[in-house]
């Protein structure tokens, strides 16, 4: 359905190489982002425009800095571009992780703000919107991914009035009052506003955009039509909530390799018969430390689960600044403080792995958890809670989820929890585990009736009919 191409672009790439001592070995960051737009791109083909920052990865590359993947099996174009130390430092750790990350997660106390961030980050901007209009035909349909790349398309608007640009936003966007304190607000929303298409996960999120967008430039709001014009163009805003390849995490869960696995890891780990899991990229707003204190709570209130009940706290660290560095040894001191205060020689109340589990893996610990402790202070969406939904073909298992995710629109039917209140926070993990079978299995059901009825492709295909209405409205507008 992309009749010249689909050109995505996002900071981070699908594919990354490192160098060992081994020798080189790929491997897939972790991430929603990555997730999800690698299951549509294996099927739509196309090129894919990312940063390149992998220790190997410019000997993979041709001097293009093309390559074709999954290495496995290749579907898709990759083209890698190359970010300069400052660029690194000032673009991707300070502009994105230090000041947007954390003021569009309602952490405005953690935003630290440098000019030469700003500098770096139109640079970088430059440099995508570049790459990515080398990489186009004349009819191509670009697609930007996230917070990294605000200007991008501006930038390309610039170059070519005609073409189509949709730009999605994986992370929350913050109402109109905290937005008020971000650096260069207006040339980020001037950057978006050079898309056709806009989309967000959640109807709060647009709306905010859109009182952004009022507030701060003086754009026009169109509240029926959904639609923002500003300098001579106008930009259709829509939701579309990001999921999973529900087919495939069903399968993969239900099948006898899982189930084998399943035995060995129990084996292996020594572990009670109940299990509880969190699966997270290690990063403040994931909530990791309140989690841990709701689990101190329950521990401490329940001694009849000592030794009958663990829990597993995956937490995979992909950004490397010195908060996350921080946070990791907070999280790293709690549990041992937990285990210490609370285990025995044969059991641990608290497993840690820190290093990214691999698909297999991940779904039979998913099939595994009696029960999956999604909560993050704020989240766009949060794919592994659809990720454990899809995976529970058995109808066990119970999903808590943190208000605060946007997952929590559609799944309604798990125990909703507030992160931050820690004594209901402890009390919900006792009620998911004491729930009745019959209740379970009722929740479960509905949740995956959610999560099978909006899948990553109908996510696509979704936004692909906004898509193809784009040109008549283009040429209607003029
Ligand atoms: N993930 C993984 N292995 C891990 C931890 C996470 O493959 O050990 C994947 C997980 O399956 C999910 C993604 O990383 O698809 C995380 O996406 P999510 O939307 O939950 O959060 P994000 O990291 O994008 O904030
Ligand atoms: C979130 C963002 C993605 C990002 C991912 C991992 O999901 O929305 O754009 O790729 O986190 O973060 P990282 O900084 O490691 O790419």
């Amino acid at each position: 359905r992309f009749r010249g191409g689909l050109i995505v672009a996002s900071n981070r790439e699908p594919y990354c190489h490192r160098k060992t001592p081994e020798g080189l070995r790929w491997e897939i960051p972790v991430g929603g982002v990555v997730s999800a737009l690698d299951t549509v791109l294996r099927v739509t083909g196309g090129t894919w425009v990312a940063w390149g920052s992998g220790s190997g990865d410019m000997e993979q590359t041709d001097a293009g800095g093309r390559l074709l993947v999954p290495p496995e099996n290749p579907a898709y174009t990759l083209r890698r571009i190359w970010l300069s130390a400052s660029a690194e430092e000032n673009y991707y750790h300070g502009f994105c992780n230090l000041v947007l990350w954390p003021l569009f997660h309602g952490e405005t106390d953690r935003v630290v703000y440098l000019p030469s961030f700003w500098e770096e980050y139109e640079k970088t901007n430059r440099a995508f919107a570049e790459a990515i209009l080398e990489e186009c035909a004349w009819n191509s349909t670009i697609w930007i991914h996230d917070y990294h790349l605000c200007r991008v398309p501006r930038m390309i608007r610039a170059a070519d009035q005609e073409r189509i640009i949709a730009h999605f936003w994986h992370i929350p966007w913050p109402e109109r009052e905290r937005y008020d304190c971000a650096p260069h607000g207006e040339e980020i929303l001037a950057g978006l506003l050079g898309n056709d298409l806009l989309g967000f996960q959640t109807p709060l999120y647009a709306r905010n955009f859109m009182d952004c967008a009022a507030a701060r430039l003086g754009a026009v709001i169109d509240d029926d039509a959904m639609t923002v014009a500003w300098d001579g163009r106008t930009t259709q805003i829509r939701t579309f909530p990001i999921s999973t390849d529900f087919e495939c995490f069903n399968a993969l869960a239900n099948s006898a390799s899982t189930a084998a696995r399943i035995r060995r890891i129990r084996k292996q780990h020594h572990l009670p018969r109940r299990v509880g899991l969190a699966v997270d990229r290690l990063d403040y707003t994931k909530g990791i430390l309140q989690r841990l204190q709701a689990l101190e709570l329950f521990f401490q209130r329940n001694p009849e689960f000592h030794r009958r009940f663990s829990f597993i706290q995956v937490a995979v660290m992909t950004r490397s600044g010195k908060p996350y560095l921080r946070y990791r040894q907070e999280v790293e001191d709690q549990i041992a403080e937990i285990n210490k205060k609370f285990g025995k020689a044969d059991w641990r109340p608290i497993i840690y792995f820190g290093s990214k589990l691999e698909r297999q893996d991940l779904v039979s610990w998913y099939r595994m958890a009696d029960v999956a402790v999604i909560t993050p202070l704020h989240d766009g969406m949060n794919l592994v809670a659809k990720e454990y939904v899809a995976s529970r073909g058995d109808g066990k298992g119970v999903l808590i989820l943190g208000r605060q995710a946007g997952a929590a629109e559609e799944l309604t039917e798990s125990i909703l929890v507030d992160p931050t209140d820690i004594e209901m926070f402890a009390t919900a993990i006792h009620r998911a585990l004491t729930l009745s079978s019959g209740e379970k299995k009722k929740r479960m059901m509905q949740l995956r009736g959610q999560v099978q009825g909006n899948t990553i492709y109908s996510w696509v295909d979704n936004i692909l009919d906004e898509l193809s209405l784009l040109p008549v409205m283009k040429q209607g507008g003029k």
